[in-house]
């Protein structure tokens, strides 16, 4: 990949985000000469260029660069442009972009990243485009981090303003799930090995659950944490990702829209959730992986009496032809006792059993697609042991990345890859967002009980029993 000399403008270039993922991440795409970029941090915090550039040094050191190198990349590519609060601040940082665009003889290629909280996306917009920012005489490519939106009305008018300015196809709504590498694997593994994709449906798969489990508590975040929970941070976006890419039909080539129209589809047979469908918990006090974690209600930023939940699991069913009938399980909390982001994907018992004679103890094959933190492929299937007929064991057949391939790229290497090269697959489309907010929405106001668990345990034991009477286990457990 060699991307075309752009300016890359970050709006909010004093936050987190910026030095601890964007600039080692364009560094590692650009540096040696891959490509011309000319890195301008805005924000309203007033500053000059060798202050900022003083941060990305740090922020390179910090990623194992030395600091020689750091500096003088820094001196090279990173620059910073003082904002005006509001709708019409802007007027500065247009002009700063077109002196950069005129001193290094640039085309007017322009990516505008939005590294900002959700409630100032609107007033961002507004300004970036009363300015003209996106009227280069180059490309535009306006990159916007997740949450897109708060409910659907929110995310609706906030596709209405970018809109304002934008075109779809100008618009790249990060979900970082998408650039991980497992998670576009899940696509390939489908599409490219048939013995898969033949039995993917209702006639052989009894049920799917996706599991995102962390260890962390919400940390230095519960401000923010207590006001958005674990709906809109996780499961409106992340793990229905994962449900899109697991449940898609083949699209008819791998292209963006193609992929995305696909997915769409899927959140588009979803059926409305109702509460009994639903399960929130919250974390109390207890022990991670010999940690002592405190109640969630005791971080600083969140209320004492607080009803927000860092745990949920969900039950999905996809009318459609070929998932009809069979459920998807979401599953996502924080402070669990083991971080593991995986699919399990659960076969159909055989309709005859050998082995142990009675139908309902004859094993599942299951098959665990784990995105972090190895990443693989693990399929269980029942082999006989030698001698006695009747012993048989449950044996892996496993495929390990991180054995075959060694390091693979971090998710934001790869979509800011992807933004550069003007590649959408891996971007949530507007009616995309939109469709997802539809399916949760309702949710966000239902009343439900918000179960306590032990930190350091699976959640609430009510999540056993969304999965019904009698059934198996979650498959992803310790
Ligand atoms: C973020 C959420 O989008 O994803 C966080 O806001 C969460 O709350 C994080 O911890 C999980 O990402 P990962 O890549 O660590 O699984």
């Amino acid at each position: 990949m060699r991307p075309e000399p752009h300016v890359f403008v970050v709006v909010g270039a004093t936050g987190d985000l910026t030095a601890r993922s964007l600039i080692p991440a364009l560094y590692r795409l650009l540096a040696d000469d891959k490509g011309e970029c000319y890195l301008l941090g805005a924000a309203t915090t007033v500053q000059d260029d060798a202050a900022f550039q003083a941060r990305g040094v740090e922020a390179l050191v910090g990623a194992g660069i030395a600091a020689a190198t750091a500096e003088a990349w820094a001196r090279d590519h990173l620059f910073y442009e003082p904002v005006g609060k509001g709708p019409n601040g802007y007027g500065g940082l247009i002009r700063r972009v077109q002196a950069m665009e005129s001193e290094h003889g640039l085309a007017g290629n322009r990516v505008i990243y939005l590294a900002l909280p959700p409630s100032v996306f609107p007033t961002a917009i507004e300004a970036i485009g009363s300015a003209g920012l996106q009227d280069g005489p180059g490309w535009t490519r306006l990159v916007i981090e997740k949450p897109f939106g708060s409910d659907l009305t929110s995310a609706q008018e906030l596709n209405r303003i970018v809109y304002q300015y934008f075109t779809e196809d100008e618009v790249y709504r990060i979900d970082h799930y998408l650039g991980k590498e497992t998670v576009q694997n899940l696509m390939f593994f489908r599409f490219a090995n048939p013995v898969f994709e033949a039995s993917w449906n209702r006639a052989l798969i009894e049920r799917v659950e996706i599991t995102v489990a962390e260890t962390l508590g919400v940390g230095t975040r519960g401000r923010y944490y207590d006001e958005v929970g674990i709906i809109r941070d996780m499961i409106q976006s992340h793990l229905t990702q994962l449900l899109t890419l697991v449940a898609m039909e083949p699209p008819p080539a791998f292209t963006a829209s193609a992929i995305r129209d696909e997915k769409v589809k899927v959140l588009r047979s979803i059926r409305g959730l109702p509460p009994d469908s639903l399960i929130f918990g919250q974390y109390g006090a207890g022990v991670v992986q010999g940690r002592a974690t405190p109640a969630y209600r005791t971080v600083a930023g969140v209320d004492p009496d607080s009803a927000t939940p860092t745990f949920a699991a969900a039950r999905v069913w996809v009318d459609n032809w070929r998932w009809q009938g069979v459920p998807f399980f979401l599953r996502t909390g924080k402070a669990l006792g083991r971080r593991i982001t995986e699919i399990a994907v659960i076969f159909r018992r055989p309709p005859v059993c050998l082995v142990h004679g009675k139908p309902d103890e004859c094993h599942t094959d299951v098959l665990y697609v784990t995105l972090q933190p190895d990443e693989g492929f693990s399929l269980e299937i029942e082999v006989k042991e030698p001698g006695d007929m009747g012993a048989a064991r449950t044996v892996p057949l496993r495929f390990s990345y991180g054995d075959a391939f060694g390091e693979i790229p971090d998710a934001y290497e790869t979509l800011l890859a992807d933004v550069l090269e003007g590649d959408q697959t891996l971007f949530v489309r507007g009616d995309e967002v939109e469709e997802a907010w539809r399916l949760y929405t309702p949710a966000l106001g239902y009343d439900l009980p918000v179960h306590p668990y032990a930190a350091g345990t699976w959640g609430p034991d009510e999540a056993q029993a969304l999965l019904g009477v009698g059934a198996r286990p979650w498959a992803t457990g310790d």
